[in-house]
């Protein structure tokens, strides 16, 4: 029965909501295209309780940045950029284009836009949407949902008292894959990788996994601590570079996202209500700034790089809950004991 509803949620929004009694209806604010499940089973995320980088609002992003190729302002751009017209900068740079800070990212104090949305006591982010929950079904009642989560600036790791990988714009992801309505796995972005886990194994609030959000940098961790990520992929419980989590502020991701399907044959998205905006979906840019010229580095590390591009090219299109082979999806949370008592 849920297998064939949300079959129906897919394929038949209005008979679907014909069906559903209101009570039933998705928190999310444009959900009746997207399967209930994906909204039930969604991650909570822990925001570090020191992280001054909060989620961010999509459109904001847009309005203090402009978009720029090798640090020139691109001719013929939209003005002003909005959610639906980003991909027109496909026409003219493409991948070259960088969504550049009007105040640069070396900035003292910083702007206020940097530091995003603090969520309400509920979990929300009232005044914006920092979130994307992207659908792709596989058929045969294989279903993957992507939990898309953005942040207006990145602040990265401090090795030996200096600060590496400081960008601005950051995109974050968790993937459940689901199977018939029933999750399975789940994946956790964490910087160029991240870790899976058995559906079973991620620690949850009723039946939503929990997330535990790194400081300044946003990796996406399955339990609370810290967290070194010096070989990608590998959580260990000290070294050389640290994420530190914590149970700072729940963010509820669903309470104010985005919704969209992914079909993969076509590569195309579509809105999960007529008035979601698409466009910003199939921008082939870079969410920030480009690296600054002759920005020293150590050893290839530089204090501030190039702004990272956006959800489509996450590898919606996935044959394991990983984005790459080999995918090892752990059947326990590794670390868990140790980080808990630290
Ligand atoms: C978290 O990051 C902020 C600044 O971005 C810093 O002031 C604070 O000390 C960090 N906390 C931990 C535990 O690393
Ligand atoms: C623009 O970038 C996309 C993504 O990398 C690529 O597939 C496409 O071929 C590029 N278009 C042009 C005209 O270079």
């Amino acid at each position: 029965m849920s297998c064939l509803i949300s079959r129906l949620a897919l394929l038949a929004p209005v008979a679907l909501s014909l069906i559903q009694p209101a009570g039933a209806l998705p928190k999310a604010r444009d959900a009746p295209t997207i399967p209930q499940y994906v909204i039930d089973y969604a991650p909570l995320v822990w925001l570090h309780s020191q992280d001054p980088y909060r989620p961010s609002d999509l459109q904001q992003q847009l309005d203090h940045t402009t978009a720029q190729v090798k640090w020139k302002e691109v001719d013929g751009a939209p003005s002003p950029l909005t959610l639906d017209n980003l991909d027109k900068l496909n026409d003219i740079g493409n991948t070259s284009v960088y969504l550049t800070s009007h105040e640069g990212i070396d900035i003292s104090p910083e702007p206020d836009w940097f530091h995003g949305i603090t969520p309400t006591a509920q979990g929300v982010t009232e005044k914006g949407t920092g979130s994307a929950i992207i659908v792709v079904d596989h058929g045969k009642g294989d279903v993957d949902a992507f939990y898309f989560y953005f942040y207006a600036y990145n602040k990265g790791n401090t090795v030996l008292g200096m600060e590496f990988g400081d960008h601005m714009g950051d995109w974050e992801h968790n993937m459940i894959r689901f199977s018939s309505g029933s999750p399975q796995a789940i994946w956790y972005s964490q910087h160029a990788s991240g870790q899976a886990f058995t559906y079973d194994a991620a620690e949850k609030k009723g039946k939503r996994p929990y997330a535990y959000s790194g400081n300044g940098t946003h990796a996406n961790y399955a339990i609370a601590g810290k967290h070194d990520h010096t070989i990608p992929g590998v959580n260990l419980p000290d070294g050389p570079l640290v994420d530190y989590s914590d149970r700072g502020l729940l963010w509820d991701p669903t309470a104010n996202a985005y919704t969209y399907t992914y079909d993969p044959a076509t590569a195309k998205f579509a809105a999960g209500k007529p008035d979601t905006p698409v466009g910003w979906l199939n921008f082939n840019g870079q969410w920030g700034d480009d690296q600054p010229p002759n920005e020293p580095s150590i050893f290839g590390q530089a204090k501030y790089v190039a702004g990272p591009n956006g959800p489509k090219f996450k590898h919606l299109d996935r044959k394991e809950v990983c984005p790459s082979s080999p995918c090892v999806v752990l059947p326990f949370r590794i670390w868990a004991e140790k980080n808990s008592t630290a």
